[in-house]
């Protein structure tokens, strides 16, 4: 299939082209780089040993937009483009809503305008907020706490109205991911968090490396077996193949939308994920206890039965896999630093 995949220079959507590419698919990017280097595509080429062409614009120009789609003509697109920062979404939440819900319709107008009716949407588990039960189906109480949680909530709704409108030719599947974590094995992509991360994994890897003095552990007073907040960590290769099997069910084109938890089934706590990579590192990785995070959910792990069934997928890569991989990605960008 020819597929347009909107931030496919980003973490989740760079991993997602090279297993599309790596499966015969043709790819388009398109990536206004505001949340990713332009190298990353050089770097996908690289390592699947095929050009990657992309179109350098923001989907909120929509004009910008509809001309690219009318121009590839696309059989798909997976739709990873938006701002995800919680915090941030909290102070700028018209910023968010513009990126992410309006981002969303100036895609869904552009998809209609070159005749193109197949979406892969990247939703969020945060939409569920703190879940009543773990693990967590996909018919869970839908409470996002933040306005990055809602602006994805929001995206959802616009996507399933259009699917459902009469005469409507959308058909959607909304991937509603837990916690990617790790990186390519080949170290050549991965996570770019500019800053301070936001989030565990990165936070743990920059602490590792020496690049920060410890890692704060936010909260070990949960009521979790050992007190720290306990989450499901996906390793980003399996979201990638998951986004490549969603192609499949819909070019199948038998459904209308589809939303699936996509996770490992399996908990994790933070004091776990730290013991963990300590033990991929090979050296203790220092950490401090400090006050709960504002906001922060005490246990969120999916039930991924629903996708694993209907995509024929499943998480494959362990824990030790998603140490191991996110280290080396670490090391490699500690070098890269030092090369620049
Ligand atoms: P990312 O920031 O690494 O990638 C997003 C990409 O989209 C970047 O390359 C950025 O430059 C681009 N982009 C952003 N706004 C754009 C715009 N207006 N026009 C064109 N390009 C734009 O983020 P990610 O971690 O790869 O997340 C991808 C998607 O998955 C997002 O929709 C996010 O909400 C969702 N998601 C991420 C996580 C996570 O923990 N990383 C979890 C659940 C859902
Ligand atoms: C995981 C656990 C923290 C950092 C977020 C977004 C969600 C999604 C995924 C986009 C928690 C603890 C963290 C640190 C810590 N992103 N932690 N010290 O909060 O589950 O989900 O990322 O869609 O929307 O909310 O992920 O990695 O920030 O936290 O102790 O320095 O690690 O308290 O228990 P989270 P996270």
């Amino acid at each position: 299939m020819k597929v347009v995949v909107t931030g496919g220079a980003g973490y989740i959507g760079s991993h997602t082209v090279v297993e599309l590419l790596e499966r015969g698919h043709d790819v388009h990017v398109v990536d206004s780089f505001c949340n990713s280097e332009r190298s990353v595509i050089a770097r996908i080429a690289g390592l699947v040993g095929k050009p990657v062409p992309f179109s350098e614009l923001d989907i909120l120009d929509s004009s910008a937009l509809t001309d690219c789609l009318i121009e590839v003509r696309p059989d798909a697109v997976i739709h990873f483009a938006a701002l995800k920062s919680v915090g941030e979404s909290i102070s700028m939440p018209l910023e968010y809503y513009r990126a992410n819900v309006e981002g969303t319709i100036s895609l869904l107008s552009a998809m209609d305008a070159a005749g193109c009716s197949r979406l892969v949407f990247s939703s969020t588990a945060t939409i569920y907020g703190e879940p009543e039960e773990c693990p967590v189906p996909e018919t869970a109480s839908l409470r996002p706490p933040t306005p990055y949680g809602r602006t994805k909530l929001a995206s959802e709704w616009v996507i399933r109205d259009c699917v459902d409108a009469p005469d409507s030719k959308l058909i959607a599947v909304i991937l509603r991911y837990f916690n990617p974590v790790g990186a390519h094995p080949s170290g050549l992509i991965g996570e770019l968090p500019r800053g301070l991360p936001n989030n565990l994994a990165p936070y743990i890897t920059q602490t590792a490396a020496g690049l920060r003095s410890h890692v704060r552990v936010f909260g070990a007073d949960y009521p979790t077996p050992d007190g720290t907040g306990v989450r499901d960590f996906i390793h980003v290769v399996d979201l990638a193949v998951a986004h490549v099997a969603a192609l499949q069910v819909l070019e199948g084109g038998d459904g209308k939308s589809l939303t699936l938890n996509l996770g490992t089934g399996r908990p994790y706590s933070v004091l776990e994920m730290i013991q963990a990579f300590s033990d991929v590192v090979g050296h203790p990785v220092p950490y401090e206890v400090v006050e709960r995070r504002t906001g922060d959910i005490v246990e969120s792990w999916a039930d991924p039965s629903r996708a694993e069934a209907l995509l024929d997928w499943r998480a494959t890569r362990s824990l030790r896999e998603i140490c191991e991989d996110a280290w080396r990605w670490q090391r490699n960008l500690s070098c890269r630093a030092l090369e620049d």
